[in-house]
Protein backbone atom coordinates (compact mmCIF):
# COMPACT_ATOMS: atom_id res chain seq x y z
CA UNK A 1 0.00 0.00 0.00
CA UNK A 2 1.08 3.37 -0.88
CA UNK A 3 2.15 5.54 2.27
CA UNK A 4 0.16 8.95 2.54
CA UNK A 5 3.86 10.56 1.78
CA UNK A 6 3.73 8.41 -1.36
CA UNK A 7 0.46 9.37 -2.74
CA UNK A 8 1.63 12.99 -2.04
CA UNK A 9 4.49 12.79 -4.17
CA UNK A 10 2.19 11.09 -7.15
CA UNK A 11 -0.56 12.73 -6.96
CA UNK A 12 -0.02 16.86 -5.87
CA UNK A 13 1.73 19.65 -7.70
CA UNK A 14 3.95 21.33 -4.54
CA UNK A 15 4.51 24.94 -4.82
CA UNK A 16 8.73 26.21 -4.43
CA UNK A 17 9.40 22.75 -4.79
CA UNK A 18 11.64 20.67 -6.59
CA UNK A 19 9.43 18.76 -8.89
CA UNK A 20 11.72 16.20 -10.22
CA UNK A 21 13.07 15.01 -7.00
CA UNK A 22 10.17 15.45 -4.95
CA UNK A 23 8.62 12.74 -7.72
CA UNK A 24 11.82 11.15 -7.30
CA UNK A 25 11.84 11.27 -3.42
CA UNK A 26 14.37 12.88 -2.92
CA UNK A 27 13.34 16.01 -0.93
CA UNK A 28 11.82 15.75 2.31
CA UNK A 29 7.76 15.14 2.62
CA UNK A 30 6.38 16.09 5.30
CA UNK A 31 2.45 15.65 6.05
CA UNK A 32 0.83 17.95 8.39
CA UNK A 33 -2.40 16.29 10.50
CA UNK A 34 -3.14 18.51 12.92
CA UNK A 35 -2.23 22.14 14.56
CA UNK A 36 -3.21 23.26 18.12
CA UNK A 37 -2.33 26.55 19.25
CA UNK A 38 1.05 27.79 17.86
CA UNK A 39 2.07 24.06 17.36
CA UNK A 40 1.38 21.59 14.39
CA UNK A 41 1.69 17.74 14.08
CA UNK A 42 2.63 15.91 11.22
CA UNK A 43 1.53 11.86 10.28
CA UNK A 44 4.11 10.65 12.04
CA UNK A 45 3.24 12.28 15.31
CA UNK A 46 6.02 15.16 15.49
CA UNK A 47 4.90 18.07 17.17
CA UNK A 48 6.63 21.13 15.92
CA UNK A 49 6.46 24.92 17.19
CA UNK A 50 5.32 26.69 14.18
CA UNK A 51 7.27 30.32 14.92
CA UNK A 52 6.42 31.33 10.96
CA UNK A 53 2.35 30.65 11.54
CA UNK A 54 2.38 28.92 8.08
CA UNK A 55 3.16 31.71 5.78
CA UNK A 56 2.78 34.18 8.16
CA UNK A 57 -1.07 33.48 8.73
CA UNK A 58 -2.33 31.72 10.80
CA UNK A 59 -2.26 34.85 13.69
CA UNK A 60 -4.43 33.16 15.85
CA UNK A 61 -2.83 29.97 16.12
CA UNK A 62 -4.15 26.98 15.31
CA UNK A 63 -7.33 25.01 16.11
CA UNK A 64 -9.42 27.93 17.36
CA UNK A 65 -13.16 26.60 18.10
CA UNK A 66 -14.64 30.07 17.52
CA UNK A 67 -13.84 30.74 14.39
CA UNK A 68 -14.50 27.15 13.32
CA UNK A 69 -18.06 27.03 14.92
CA UNK A 70 -18.76 30.38 12.87
CA UNK A 71 -17.19 29.19 9.58
CA UNK A 72 -19.79 25.67 10.33
CA UNK A 73 -22.74 27.75 11.33
CA UNK A 74 -22.84 29.75 8.13
CA UNK A 75 -22.26 26.63 6.21
CA UNK A 76 -25.15 25.72 7.52
CA UNK A 77 -27.32 28.77 7.22
CA UNK A 78 -26.07 30.34 4.03
CA UNK A 79 -22.58 28.26 2.27
CA UNK A 80 -22.89 30.68 -0.54
CA UNK A 81 -24.75 33.35 -2.47
CA UNK A 82 -22.93 35.14 -4.97
CA UNK A 83 -22.31 39.15 -4.78
CA UNK A 84 -23.26 40.08 -8.55
CA UNK A 85 -25.25 43.08 -9.32
CA UNK A 86 -26.09 44.17 -6.05
CA UNK A 87 -26.23 40.71 -4.02
CA UNK A 88 -25.08 40.78 -0.79
CA UNK A 89 -25.01 38.53 2.27
CA UNK A 90 -24.66 39.95 6.26
CA UNK A 91 -21.03 38.25 6.87
CA UNK A 92 -19.63 39.97 4.09
CA UNK A 93 -21.31 43.10 4.71
CA UNK A 94 -20.49 42.98 8.52
CA UNK A 95 -16.75 41.67 7.84
CA UNK A 96 -16.56 45.02 5.81
CA UNK A 97 -17.67 46.95 8.39
CA UNK A 98 -15.52 46.03 10.56
CA UNK A 99 -12.25 46.60 8.21
CA UNK A 100 -13.30 49.74 7.59
CA UNK A 101 -13.35 50.39 11.44
CA UNK A 102 -10.08 48.54 11.80
CA UNK A 103 -8.08 50.82 9.59
CA UNK A 104 -10.03 54.63 10.47
CA UNK A 105 -10.18 57.37 8.52
CA UNK A 106 -9.98 57.45 4.87
CA UNK A 107 -11.26 53.90 3.30
CA UNK A 108 -14.74 53.65 1.56
CA UNK A 109 -15.43 50.12 0.18
CA UNK A 110 -13.85 46.88 0.14
CA UNK A 111 -13.87 44.47 -2.61
CA UNK A 112 -13.22 40.80 -1.87
CA UNK A 113 -10.79 38.25 -3.44
CA UNK A 114 -9.54 34.46 -2.49
CA UNK A 115 -5.49 35.92 -2.38
CA UNK A 116 -3.08 38.19 -1.87
CA UNK A 117 -2.18 37.61 -5.53
CA UNK A 118 -5.43 38.30 -6.74
CA UNK A 119 -6.16 41.28 -4.53
CA UNK A 120 -3.37 42.93 -6.05
CA UNK A 121 -4.59 41.97 -9.79
CA UNK A 122 -7.57 44.02 -8.23
CA UNK A 123 -5.00 46.52 -7.52
CA UNK A 124 -3.87 47.15 -10.82
CA UNK A 125 -6.91 46.56 -12.57
CA UNK A 126 -8.50 49.74 -10.27
CA UNK A 127 -5.54 51.97 -10.90
CA UNK A 128 -5.93 51.06 -14.77
CA UNK A 129 -9.89 51.81 -14.59
CA UNK A 130 -8.67 54.94 -12.33
CA UNK A 131 -7.17 56.36 -14.87
CA UNK A 132 -9.26 55.76 -17.89
CA UNK A 133 -12.43 56.99 -15.94
CA UNK A 134 -10.06 60.51 -15.07
CA UNK A 135 -9.28 60.51 -18.90
CA UNK A 136 -5.37 59.72 -18.24
CA UNK A 137 -4.19 56.87 -20.64
CA UNK A 138 -1.37 56.64 -19.88
CA UNK A 139 -1.34 56.80 -16.36
CA UNK A 140 -0.84 53.11 -16.26
CA UNK A 141 2.51 52.06 -14.77
CA UNK A 142 3.23 50.62 -11.34
CA UNK A 143 5.99 50.92 -9.35
CA UNK A 144 7.04 48.39 -7.16
CA UNK A 145 10.57 47.62 -5.47
CA UNK A 146 13.36 45.12 -6.15
CA UNK A 147 12.71 42.57 -3.28
CA UNK A 148 9.32 43.14 -2.77
CA UNK A 149 6.61 40.29 -2.33
CA UNK A 150 3.17 40.80 -3.75
CA UNK A 151 1.96 37.59 -5.40
CA UNK A 152 2.50 34.95 -7.56
CA UNK A 153 0.06 35.70 -10.51
CA UNK A 154 0.70 37.22 -13.90
CA UNK A 155 0.62 41.10 -12.72
CA UNK A 156 1.32 40.74 -8.87
CA UNK A 157 3.80 38.13 -9.87
CA UNK A 158 5.63 40.79 -12.09
CA UNK A 159 5.24 43.03 -9.38
CA UNK A 160 7.31 41.11 -7.47
CA UNK A 161 10.59 42.03 -7.31
CA UNK A 162 12.70 38.38 -6.72
CA UNK A 163 14.17 37.18 -9.96
CA UNK A 164 13.62 34.04 -9.30
CA UNK A 165 10.05 34.02 -9.39
CA UNK A 166 9.95 35.24 -13.19
CA UNK A 167 12.70 33.15 -14.82
CA UNK A 168 10.84 30.75 -17.16
CA UNK A 169 7.12 32.23 -16.38
CA UNK A 170 7.91 35.08 -19.30
CA UNK A 171 7.46 37.79 -16.74
CA UNK A 172 7.88 40.54 -15.61
CA UNK A 173 5.09 41.06 -17.97
CA UNK A 174 2.82 44.58 -18.05
CA UNK A 175 3.41 47.80 -17.12
CA UNK A 176 5.40 47.08 -13.95
CA UNK A 177 8.71 48.79 -12.91
CA UNK A 178 11.25 47.90 -10.05
CA UNK A 179 13.00 50.79 -8.25
CA UNK A 180 15.29 50.31 -5.34
CA UNK A 181 15.32 47.77 -2.59
CA UNK A 182 14.93 49.75 0.83
CA UNK A 183 17.44 47.69 2.78
CA UNK A 184 19.96 50.11 4.32
CA UNK A 185 22.22 47.09 5.57
CA UNK A 186 23.40 46.17 1.91
CA UNK A 187 22.43 49.20 -0.17
CA UNK A 188 23.13 52.27 1.74
CA UNK A 189 26.82 53.51 0.12
CA UNK A 190 29.66 54.17 2.72
CA UNK A 191 28.47 55.44 6.32
CA UNK A 192 25.30 57.28 4.83
CA UNK A 193 22.81 57.39 7.53
CA UNK A 194 18.88 55.56 7.55
CA UNK A 195 17.60 59.15 6.82
CA UNK A 196 19.69 60.25 4.41
CA UNK A 197 19.62 56.91 2.86
CA UNK A 198 16.00 57.15 2.34
CA UNK A 199 16.29 60.21 0.93
CA UNK A 200 18.06 58.17 -1.97
CA UNK A 201 15.33 55.43 -2.09
CA UNK A 202 13.12 59.15 -2.79
CA UNK A 203 15.36 60.67 -5.40
CA UNK A 204 16.10 56.99 -7.10
CA UNK A 205 12.17 57.15 -7.59
CA UNK A 206 11.77 60.91 -8.50
CA UNK A 207 14.48 59.91 -11.50
CA UNK A 208 12.45 56.85 -12.31
CA UNK A 209 9.14 58.76 -12.85
CA UNK A 210 11.04 61.66 -14.83
CA UNK A 211 12.83 59.07 -17.20
CA UNK A 212 9.49 57.38 -17.83
CA UNK A 213 7.53 60.38 -17.45
CA UNK A 214 5.10 61.23 -14.89
CA UNK A 215 2.34 60.99 -16.95
CA UNK A 216 2.80 57.35 -17.59
CA UNK A 217 3.25 56.17 -13.71
CA UNK A 218 -0.14 55.47 -11.94
CA UNK A 219 0.93 53.80 -8.73
CA UNK A 220 3.14 53.07 -6.52
CA UNK A 221 3.01 49.57 -4.70
CA UNK A 222 4.79 48.46 -1.38
CA UNK A 223 4.57 46.71 1.92
CA UNK A 224 5.03 48.78 4.68
CA UNK A 225 7.55 46.22 5.95
CA UNK A 226 9.62 44.07 3.33
CA UNK A 227 8.41 40.12 3.66
CA UNK A 228 9.30 37.38 1.82
CA UNK A 229 11.81 39.72 -0.12
CA UNK A 230 13.81 39.43 3.25
CA UNK A 231 11.46 41.01 6.56
CA UNK A 232 13.45 44.33 6.16
CA UNK A 233 11.73 47.37 8.24
CA UNK A 234 12.01 50.28 6.17
CA UNK A 235 14.79 52.75 7.00
CA UNK A 236 13.79 55.69 9.41
CA UNK A 237 11.77 58.16 7.21
CA UNK A 238 10.84 56.08 4.37
CA UNK A 239 7.49 56.31 4.18
CA UNK A 240 7.70 60.26 4.33
CA UNK A 241 9.95 60.53 1.48
CA UNK A 242 8.50 58.01 -0.48
CA UNK A 243 5.07 59.96 -0.41
CA UNK A 244 6.69 63.30 -0.78
CA UNK A 245 7.43 61.95 -4.58
CA UNK A 246 4.11 60.50 -5.20
CA UNK A 247 2.38 63.31 -3.80
CA UNK A 248 4.34 65.40 -6.13
CA UNK A 249 3.35 63.89 -9.49
CA UNK A 250 -0.41 62.36 -8.75
CA UNK A 251 0.73 58.78 -8.53
CA UNK A 252 -1.49 56.67 -5.92
CA UNK A 253 0.22 54.50 -3.20
CA UNK A 254 -1.06 51.09 -2.46
CA UNK A 255 0.20 49.57 0.47
CA UNK A 256 0.34 45.63 0.36
CA UNK A 257 -0.95 44.40 3.86
CA UNK A 258 -1.40 41.04 3.20
CA UNK A 259 1.37 39.98 5.94
CA UNK A 260 1.29 43.17 8.44
CA UNK A 261 -2.29 44.11 8.64
CA UNK A 262 -4.41 42.61 11.43
CA UNK A 263 -1.48 43.07 14.23
CA UNK A 264 1.20 41.35 13.15
CA UNK A 265 3.78 44.43 13.92
CA UNK A 266 1.56 45.43 17.13
CA UNK A 267 0.00 47.91 15.30
CA UNK A 268 -3.85 47.37 13.37
CA UNK A 269 -2.07 48.08 9.95
CA UNK A 270 1.41 48.76 9.51
CA UNK A 271 0.38 51.79 7.21
CA UNK A 272 -0.47 53.82 11.01
CA UNK A 273 2.80 52.70 12.14
CA UNK A 274 4.90 54.13 9.59
CA UNK A 275 2.77 57.25 8.68
CA UNK A 276 1.44 55.55 5.49
CA UNK A 277 -1.74 57.87 3.61
CA UNK A 278 -2.54 54.65 1.00
CA UNK A 279 -5.22 55.16 -1.34
CA UNK A 280 -5.83 51.56 -1.67
CA UNK A 281 -4.92 48.55 0.48
CA UNK A 282 -4.19 44.81 -0.10
CA UNK A 283 -4.91 42.57 3.05
CA UNK A 284 -5.16 38.75 2.82
CA UNK A 285 -3.69 36.21 5.39
CA UNK A 286 -4.48 37.53 8.83
CA UNK A 287 -7.88 38.77 7.68
CA UNK A 288 -9.10 35.46 8.52
CA UNK A 289 -5.81 33.92 9.86
CA UNK A 290 -6.42 31.38 7.19
CA UNK A 291 -8.75 29.35 8.35
CA UNK A 292 -10.52 30.30 5.52
CA UNK A 293 -9.08 31.95 1.62
CA UNK A 294 -10.01 35.59 1.72
CA UNK A 295 -7.93 38.62 0.30
CA UNK A 296 -9.48 42.12 0.58
CA UNK A 297 -8.79 45.73 -1.80
CA UNK A 298 -9.76 48.64 0.55
CA UNK A 299 -10.80 51.02 -1.87
CA UNK A 300 -9.85 54.93 -0.64
CA UNK A 301 -11.67 57.87 -0.50
CA UNK A 302 -10.16 59.36 -3.25
CA UNK A 303 -10.40 56.35 -5.54
CA UNK A 304 -13.67 55.55 -4.53
CA UNK A 305 -15.23 58.43 -5.94
CA UNK A 306 -13.69 57.87 -8.95
CA UNK A 307 -14.58 54.54 -9.19
CA UNK A 308 -18.05 55.45 -9.08
CA UNK A 309 -17.97 57.68 -11.72
CA UNK A 310 -16.49 55.24 -13.78
CA UNK A 311 -20.25 53.54 -14.41
CA UNK A 312 -22.10 56.17 -15.08
CA UNK A 313 -19.09 56.78 -18.18
CA UNK A 314 -18.42 52.75 -18.77
CA UNK A 315 -21.13 51.12 -17.63
CA UNK A 316 -21.74 48.18 -14.48
CA UNK A 317 -17.94 47.66 -12.74
CA UNK A 318 -17.29 44.61 -14.60
CA UNK A 319 -14.55 42.95 -12.38
CA UNK A 320 -15.25 40.14 -9.58
CA UNK A 321 -15.03 36.25 -9.28
CA UNK A 322 -17.99 33.89 -8.54
CA UNK A 323 -16.37 33.38 -5.15
CA UNK A 324 -15.97 37.35 -4.49
CA UNK A 325 -17.41 37.93 -0.75
CA UNK A 326 -18.31 34.56 -0.09
CA UNK A 327 -19.88 34.54 2.99
CA UNK A 328 -18.12 31.21 4.44
CA UNK A 329 -15.01 33.24 4.34
CA UNK A 330 -16.51 36.51 5.64
CA UNK A 331 -18.02 34.50 8.26
CA UNK A 332 -14.36 33.39 9.26
CA UNK A 333 -13.05 36.94 8.73
CA UNK A 334 -15.56 38.31 11.38
CA UNK A 335 -14.82 35.78 14.15
CA UNK A 336 -11.04 35.96 13.32
CA UNK A 337 -11.11 39.84 14.21
CA UNK A 338 -13.36 39.42 16.95
CA UNK A 339 -10.78 36.74 18.39
CA UNK A 340 -8.04 39.48 18.19
CA UNK A 341 -9.71 41.93 19.63
CA UNK A 342 -11.13 39.38 22.49
CA UNK A 343 -7.44 38.10 23.15
CA UNK A 344 -6.10 41.93 22.62
CA UNK A 345 -3.54 40.13 20.24
CA UNK A 346 -2.31 43.28 18.66
CA UNK A 347 -0.99 44.86 21.87
CA UNK A 348 0.36 40.87 22.29
CA UNK A 349 1.76 41.21 19.05
CA UNK A 350 3.82 44.38 20.26
CA UNK A 351 4.89 43.93 23.84
CA UNK A 352 5.58 40.04 23.21
CA UNK A 353 7.12 41.11 19.77
CA UNK A 354 9.09 43.45 21.33
CA UNK A 355 10.43 41.27 23.85
CA UNK A 356 10.98 38.82 20.86
CA UNK A 357 13.14 41.44 18.78
CA UNK A 358 15.15 42.46 21.75
CA UNK A 359 15.97 38.77 22.59
CA UNK A 360 16.74 37.98 19.16
CA UNK A 361 19.17 40.85 19.54
CA UNK A 362 20.90 39.82 22.75
CA UNK A 363 21.38 36.18 21.99
CA UNK A 364 22.25 36.88 17.67
CA UNK A 365 23.78 40.33 17.09
CA UNK A 366 27.10 39.24 18.31
CA UNK A 367 27.74 35.89 16.75
CA UNK A 368 30.31 35.81 14.55
CA UNK A 369 28.17 35.04 11.45
CA UNK A 370 25.13 37.24 12.06
CA UNK A 371 25.40 40.74 9.67
CA UNK A 372 21.92 41.78 10.81
CA UNK A 373 19.08 41.19 13.26
CA UNK A 374 15.81 43.17 12.50
CA UNK A 375 12.35 43.14 13.05
CA UNK A 376 8.92 44.77 14.34
CA UNK A 377 6.47 43.19 15.92
CA UNK A 378 5.94 39.58 15.56
CA UNK A 379 7.99 39.88 12.54
CA UNK A 380 11.57 39.45 12.45
CA UNK A 381 14.72 37.91 10.64
CA UNK A 382 18.64 37.02 11.46
CA UNK A 383 20.63 37.40 8.57
CA UNK A 384 23.73 35.33 8.08
CA UNK A 385 26.96 36.90 6.61
CA UNK A 386 30.17 35.07 5.42
CA UNK A 387 32.04 38.26 6.18
CA UNK A 388 30.34 40.32 9.15
CA UNK A 389 32.94 43.17 8.58
CA UNK A 390 32.23 43.23 4.73
CA UNK A 391 28.95 42.08 4.93
CA UNK A 392 29.61 39.76 2.20
CA UNK A 393 27.26 36.76 1.48
CA UNK A 394 27.77 32.89 1.51
CA UNK A 395 27.98 31.78 -1.43
CA UNK A 396 24.15 30.56 -2.53
CA UNK A 397 25.39 27.53 -3.05
CA UNK A 398 26.20 26.76 0.67
CA UNK A 399 22.60 26.58 1.70
CA UNK A 400 23.79 28.15 4.69
CA UNK A 401 19.35 29.50 5.67
CA UNK A 402 18.31 26.65 4.04
CA UNK A 403 20.80 24.29 6.37
CA UNK A 404 20.13 26.59 9.69
CA UNK A 405 16.22 26.15 8.80
CA UNK A 406 16.51 22.51 8.79
CA UNK A 407 18.47 22.54 11.61
CA UNK A 408 15.80 24.69 13.47
CA UNK A 409 12.92 21.91 12.36
CA UNK A 410 15.12 19.23 14.15
CA UNK A 411 14.84 21.34 17.21
CA UNK A 412 11.15 21.21 16.73
CA UNK A 413 11.07 24.47 15.86
CA UNK A 414 9.67 26.37 12.21
CA UNK A 415 11.64 28.98 11.26
CA UNK A 416 11.78 29.86 7.25
CA UNK A 417 14.51 29.90 5.15
CA UNK A 418 13.55 33.45 3.16
CA UNK A 419 14.12 32.78 -0.32
CA UNK A 420 16.98 35.17 -0.95
CA UNK A 421 20.19 35.38 0.73
CA UNK A 422 20.70 33.82 3.99
CA UNK A 423 17.86 34.88 6.57
CA UNK A 424 16.10 33.14 8.99
CA UNK A 425 13.03 34.40 9.40
CA UNK A 426 10.67 34.21 11.98
CA UNK A 427 6.70 35.63 12.45
CA UNK A 428 5.50 33.19 15.40
CA UNK A 429 1.50 33.50 15.94
CA UNK A 430 0.10 36.46 17.98
CA UNK A 431 -0.78 34.33 20.50
CA UNK A 432 2.82 33.58 21.57
CA UNK A 433 3.70 34.17 25.01
CA UNK A 434 6.90 35.31 26.17
CA UNK A 435 7.71 31.73 27.88
CA UNK A 436 6.71 30.69 24.11
CA UNK A 437 9.79 32.90 22.77
CA UNK A 438 12.33 31.66 24.94
CA UNK A 439 12.06 28.44 23.92
CA UNK A 440 11.82 29.34 20.14
CA UNK A 441 15.16 31.63 20.75
CA UNK A 442 16.50 28.30 22.77
CA UNK A 443 15.72 26.09 20.05
CA UNK A 444 16.91 28.46 17.30
CA UNK A 445 20.37 28.94 19.31
CA UNK A 446 21.23 25.24 19.40
CA UNK A 447 20.44 25.00 15.70
CA UNK A 448 22.21 27.65 14.61
CA UNK A 449 25.12 26.90 16.41
CA UNK A 450 25.04 23.61 15.19
CA UNK A 451 24.86 24.67 11.60
CA UNK A 452 27.64 27.83 12.10
CA UNK A 453 30.16 25.94 13.95
CA UNK A 454 30.69 23.12 10.83
CA UNK A 455 30.94 26.14 8.34
C1 LIG B 1 2.89 41.15 0.94
C2 LIG B 1 2.24 40.03 0.18
N1 LIG B 1 1.40 40.33 -0.81
C3 LIG B 1 0.79 39.37 -1.52
C4 LIG B 1 1.00 38.04 -1.23
C5 LIG B 1 0.34 36.99 -2.05
O1 LIG B 1 -0.62 36.35 -1.32
P1 LIG B 1 -1.15 34.89 -1.77
O2 LIG B 1 -0.02 33.93 -1.55
O3 LIG B 1 -2.33 34.70 -0.87
O4 LIG B 1 -1.54 34.99 -3.19
C6 LIG B 1 1.85 37.69 -0.17
C7 LIG B 1 2.09 36.28 0.17
O5 LIG B 1 2.98 35.94 0.90
C8 LIG B 1 2.50 38.71 0.53
O6 LIG B 1 3.36 38.43 1.51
Amino acid sequence: MNSINDLDRQTLVHPFTHLADHDAGNTPSRVIKKGSGIRIYDTQGKEIIDAFSGLYCVNIGYGNEAVADAIAKQAKELAYYHSYAGHGNEPAINLSKEILEWYGEGMSRVFYGMSGSDANETQAKIVWYYNNVLGRPKKKKIISRLRGYHGATVISGSMTGLPFYHTAFDMPAGPILHTTNPHHYFEAKGDMSQAEFSKQCAHDLEEMILREGPETIGAFIGEPMLGTGGIIPPPENYWDEIQKVLKKYDILLIADEVVCGFGRLGSNFGSHLYGMKPDLITVAKGLTSAYLPLSGVIVGDKVWDVLKKGSDKFGPFSHGYTYTAHPLCAAAGVANLKVLKDLDLVNNAKNTGEYFNSQLKNVFSEHPLVGEVRGQGMLAAIEFVEDKDKKVRFDPSKKVGAQISAACLEQGVIARAMPHGDILGFAPPLITTKTDVDVIIEKARIAINQVTSKL
